[in-house]
């Protein structure tokens, strides 16, 4: 369902999204040549420009999936089966792998959880900025080198030129998601998508590596993806919740944090420390999780609901539910029930 008027591939305008994801549908041929697995299931998804959106859910709900389409790693045999990414309007879904290959570190920076494996272990932190910077920017070596330099100088690396020389290995976790992130940013890309970027982390770490990327992506705009709600108030303009490959819920960080409509998103609330009610005990969500093979028909979160109701057998399409707000759910919380 788009409602979207068609832009010209090549003119981007204010009005054109930063990204736009379209029904966005990403799963497996089943092994037996039946139904498809899905992974990611009609998402609709909006960035503006300098816009961070916040992307929340448990584990194995889709997220990192989504951030994988969006550079065009999705993992075989997972494939994306149908749906639109369009970045400024240009259409990325059936890009030719040179295509993507000078978009992804380009146009879109990607920030991965373990810098272990968004690093090659065997390339120096030198080698891997300027070989990215002479991939998408016309200049020498020397001139990437100092680029390089600059780069891990952003982002806080100190001594960054003897640094060139280490190799990832050689590097404490900090410095190595700081150098993963020089990676991201060192050409300037439109777009950064950080998939869980501080949870490998320890605490005083993850305030400084959130502090950079706040202003990096609000520079550019992006997606931010994280499990943890702290993370997602404090960085994000916006927050969609991701259940069993749907986008759930969506709005304003603050709205939607304050008053969630779907259960899904209360429960995850009322889960952790800062949100939880006050003075009230830490309730988890009961129950686990689908995984990526269960029945779609009825609404995914329905066996750990306390508010279904005979309608929830019918999965709920997600749909405007007031001013920026959107909500997939028959019996959304309301108001006075909160
Ligand atoms: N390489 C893969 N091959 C097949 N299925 C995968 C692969 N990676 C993830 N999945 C499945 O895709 C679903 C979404 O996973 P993922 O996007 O990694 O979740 P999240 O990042 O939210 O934890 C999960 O059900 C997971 O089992
Ligand atoms: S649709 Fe029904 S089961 Fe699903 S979250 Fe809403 S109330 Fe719960
Ligand atoms: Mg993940």
């Amino acid at each position: 369902m788009t409602s979207m008027r068609t832009l010209p591939q090549s003119s981007p305008t204010d009005e054109t999204p930063l990204v736009a994801l379209r029904n966005l549908r990403v799963g497996m041929p089943a092994p037996d040549g039946g139904a498809p697995v899905i992974v990611l299931d009609g998402v609709d998804l909006t960035i503006a420009k300098g816009e961070i959106v916040g992307l929340v859910g448990e584990s194995g709900s889709g997220k990192s999936m989504m951030a994988l389409s969006m550079i065009g790693l999705v993992p075989p045999p997972v494939r994306v089966l149908s749906g639109s990414i369009k970045l400024e309007g240009r259409e990325l879904i059936g890009l030719p792998e040179r295509q993507w290959r000078s978009t992804r570190g380009g146009t879109v920076g990607m920030v991965f959880q373990d810098p272990m494996t968004g690093l090659n272990p065997v390339r120096s932190v030198g080698a891997l900025l300027t070989e990215s910077v002479r991939r998408h920017q016309r200049v020498d070596n020397r001139r990437a080198l100092e680029i390089a330099e600059k780069a891990l100088l952003a982002v806080g690396v100190p001594a960054a030129r003897e640094r060139l020389s280490a190799y990832p290995h050689q590097l404490s976790g900090g410095l190595r998601q700081r150098v993963m992130i020089a990676l991201a940013l060192v050409n300037d890309p439109k777009v950064i998508i950080a998939d869980e970027p501080t949870t490998a982390l320890d605490a005083t770490i993850q305030a400084q590596i959130l502090d950079l990327l706040r202003d990096r992506l609000h520079a550019a705009g992006g997606l931010m993806i994280t499990h943890d709600l702290g993370v997602a108030a404090d960085i994000c303009d916006r927050i969609a919740v991701i259940y069993h490959g749907r986008i759930v819920e969506e709005g304003p960080t603050a709205d939607v944090l304050r008053r969630p409509r779907h259960p899904y998103t209360a429960g995850l609330l009322a889960a952790v420390p800062h949100f939880g009610s006050r003075g009230s005990r830490l309730e988890p969500i009961p129950g686990q999780p689908p995984g990526p093979t269960r029945e779609r028909a009825a609404c995914s979160f329905q066996p750990r609901c306390k508010h279904a109701r005979q309608a929830c057998a019918l999965a709920p399409a997600l749909v405007a539910s007031g001013p920026e707000r959107r909500v997939a759910c028959h019996n959304p919380i309301e108001e006075a029930a909160r």
